[in-house]
């Protein structure tokens, strides 16, 4: 595996590539990689002749307040784990190299990035994309994998790439859990024991709604008011949203349909944590 840090080395590789007609998948990464990221690995080397990882904590999707300063990082356990997957290229460029002195431009998708995480976070999507659209530049994959567990992100993403016309497939892969629910995530790190046990109430409120529905529960502010009840009721955790939206538009659900998909974001101590699922049929 080549360790590539440089945006025009990365690009020059990627144009050898193609020329030799190789298929690239790109995994984009802000690394300390747990299973989740690894099966994402797993799906772009199934799909593709060449994997690139990337790895760069993206400092424009980060708020003033948020976890830029202490965002986990291992880049020698990420190396070997990309490596031992079977990735080509682990792309790790400095925050120079993406942003250089000068740099102005800004990716930004309206309507689907205003609400849920976006009404939280203002501005961090148009990180998330810019950085994106800058990556797919650089390292030109035919296919980008993705995690569902920031499912907001991955229909951002589906969006750019349709609107903007990038020759590029979006694979969205299932999320990865411990054991016991929890939805694998580099921050799950920051949790002290307690919080790690308040941390499920996310996973459990997602399974009591999926039984509710499988039930024939088909009311949507209905669910939503019990869902929040019962984190609330789960410890000392901060809610920042319940939502029941439309899979493909994000747009609030009135009833439940096979469509409808229950997104949770919750702080549990200062740890912000997202899961969703969809409420009926495979998640
Ligand atoms: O999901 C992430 O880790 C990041 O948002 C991404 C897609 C790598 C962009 O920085």
């Amino acid at each position: 595996m080549e360790i590539i840090k440089n945006p025009d080395a990365m690009t020059a590789w990627a144009d050898q590539m193609r020329a030799r007609g190789r298929t690239i998948s790109l995994v984009p990464t802000m690394g300390y990689f747990h299973e989740g990221h690894l099966s994402l690995m797993r799906k772009a080397r199934e799909i593709a002749e060449e994997v690139v990882v990337s790895l760069f904590v993206n400092p424009m999707q980060f708020g003033p307040s948020e976890d830029l300063d202490r965002y986990p990082k291992s880049f020698d356990q990420d190396a070997r784990l990309a490596h031992e997957i079977g990735a080509s290229v682990l792309f790790a460029p400095g925050s120079d190299e993406v942003y250089p002195p000068g740099f102005q431009s800004k990716v930004e998708v309206a309507g689907l990035t205003e609400q849920l995480c976006g009404a939280s976070r203002p501005g961090h999507f148009t990180g998330v994309t810019t950085v994106v659209a800058k990556l797919f530049n650089m390292v030109k994959p035919h296919f980008a994998v993705f995690g569902k567990k920031d499912f907001q992100q991955l229909a951002v993403i589906k969006k750019m790439v349709a609107d903007l016309n990038f020759d590029v497939k979006i694979i969205g892969q299932p999320i990865f859990r411990e054991k016991d629910g929890l939805a694998m995530s580099s921050r799950n790190s920051y949790l002290d024991a307690d919080e790690r046990k308040q941390a499920l109430c996310l996973y459990q409120a997602l399974q009591l709604a999926r039984q509710k529905v499988a039930g024939g529960e088909k009311n949507a502010a209905g669910l939503k008011q019990e869902i929040f009840r019962f984190i609330a009721a789960s410890g000392k955790v901060e809610i920042d949203y319940v939502s029941i939206v439309d899979c493909r538009t994000l747009s609030v659900c009135r009833e439940i349909t096979d469509k409808s998909l229950l997104a949770l974001a919750v702080k549990v101590g200062k740890t912000r944590l997202i899961d969703n699922t969809l409420l009926k049929g495979d998640s």
